[in-house]
């Protein structure tokens, strides 16, 4: 595939552009978690499809509510409808998704036998429905807007894999990352593996960027963070730019931004910034070397539609009349939150940072 000519065939490829730091008309704008319980229309094909799982494995389905945040709100980028545990599931781990629970695994990785017969799936076998979905999709936007393909980082994924649930302080996997450290890199090893072909293979099918989740990054000490999170995820990196070659690589590491330019140091294309952070000051940590994507804290979209502006034109403000700015929210958007303040924020962005692009569109002339 010729990543170029995907690219000029796309009817809007602002995002794109600003994740190659391009000049570009206005700053593009999606949500992490767009598609989601938030919209009446995603609840609705939910219950069509019965569960979220099934839902996840029905690849007409998920181009359906792939498609329903850029119809109703027309954002700048598609995410793949799927989920990040469909690697664990694929492995045999038993994914189940309890209602208000989250997820859970019927079997948890634990010993070194566990670890040892793990299966590294093939993307285009036990996870072909993931790949069925994303060509599916691309073909249901019509080069509309760019795709993006993601999957969870080793470390992340290592968390629910190995607690078998989600956690608030991973006794589990932090025992085994001080207690036996060499088991929990055997895992990553095969994650490592099992991510990086998965993600090419996402960008074989018709993905325009990929993005790596790892949410659960932020919460290792310094060492931990730059062994057992960082480095899994610069070593994919290194590999799809063999195996997937132009395609952009997006990386979110939560609750991380101590290590920023480490993280740009990995040669991804942008990095994903948390609310915790001053944009304006990211962007002076890792100094034009990276475009950076966010950063609005996701339950500002509770507030008033004219706090939501307000707050909007500050981040635009902090990050500043440069290329490279991809507008998003510092993590995903919460469920309870009001379709009409997602509304008010896509109006903002569209209405507020044309201003911040005007010299970009003066030299272009
Ligand atoms: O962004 C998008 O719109 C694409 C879809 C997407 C989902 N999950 C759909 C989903 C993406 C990119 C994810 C990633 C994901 N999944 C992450 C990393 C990003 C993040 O938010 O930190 C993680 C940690 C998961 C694991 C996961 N999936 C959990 C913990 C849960 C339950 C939490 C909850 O909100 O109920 C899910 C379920 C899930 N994944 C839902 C959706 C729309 C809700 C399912 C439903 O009840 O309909």
């Amino acid at each position: 595939m010729n990543p170029s000519l995907n690219v000029s065939m796309l009817q809007n490829d602002r995002f794109l552009r600003a994740l190659r730091r391009e000049p570009v008309d206005r700053t593009p704008l999606w949500l992490m978690r767009q598609a989601g319980r938030y919209l009446p229309e995603y609840r609705a094909t939910r219950a069509k499809a019965g569960d979220f799982l099934t839902l996840c494995k029905t690849p007409e389905l998920c181009c359906e509510v792939t498609l329903q945040p850029i119809d109703r709100y027309g954002f700048d980028a598609a995410i793949l409808f799927s989920d990040i545990l469909t690697i664990p599931d694929a492995m045999g781990l038993g994914l189940q998704f309890v209602e208000n629970e989250g997820p859970t695994f019927s079997n948890p990785v634990r010993s070194a036998d566990d670890i040892a017969q793990l299966p590294i799936p093939d993307p285009e076998g036990e996870l072909r429905y993931v790949m069925d979905a994303v060509r599916t999709i691309k073909s249901g936007l019509s080069n509309r807007v760019p795709l993006i393909g993601f999957a969870g980082s080793p470390w992340t994924l290592a968390t629910y894999m190995i607690e078998g649930r989600g956690s608030r302080d991973f006794a589990h996997a932090k025992k085994m990352r001080y207690d036996a450290p060499q088991l929990l890199k055997a895992l990553l090893d095969k994650l490592t593996e099992s991510v990086a072909i998965y993600l090419a293979a996402q960008a074989k099918a018709g993905a325009d960027a990929l993005m790596i989740f790892d949410t659960w990054g932020g919460v290792l000490d310094p060492d931990g963070y730059r062994f057992f999170s960082l480095q899994p995820m610069a070593r994919i990196v290194e590999r799809l730019s063999v195996i997937a070659p132009g395609v952009p690589v997006m990386l979110f590491s939560k609750g991380a931004s101590a290590y920023l330019l480490e993280q740009a140091n990995t040669g991804v294309a942008a990095l994903g910034v948390d609310w915790t952070l001053n944009i304006g000051d990211a962007r002076y940590r890792v100094d034009g070397g990276v475009a950076l994507q966010g950063n609005m804290d996701p339950t500002a979209l509770f507030a008033s539609p004219e706090k939501i502006r307000e707050l909007a034109g500050r981040i635009l403000d902090d990050y500043g009349a440069a290329p490279g700015h991809i507008f998003n929210l510092g993590h995903g958007i919460l469920p309870g939150t009001p379709p009409e303040n997602v509304a008010a924020l896509v109006q903002a962005v569209h209405e507020l940072s044309p201003a911040y692009h005007a010299a970009a569109a003066d030299e272009a002339v």
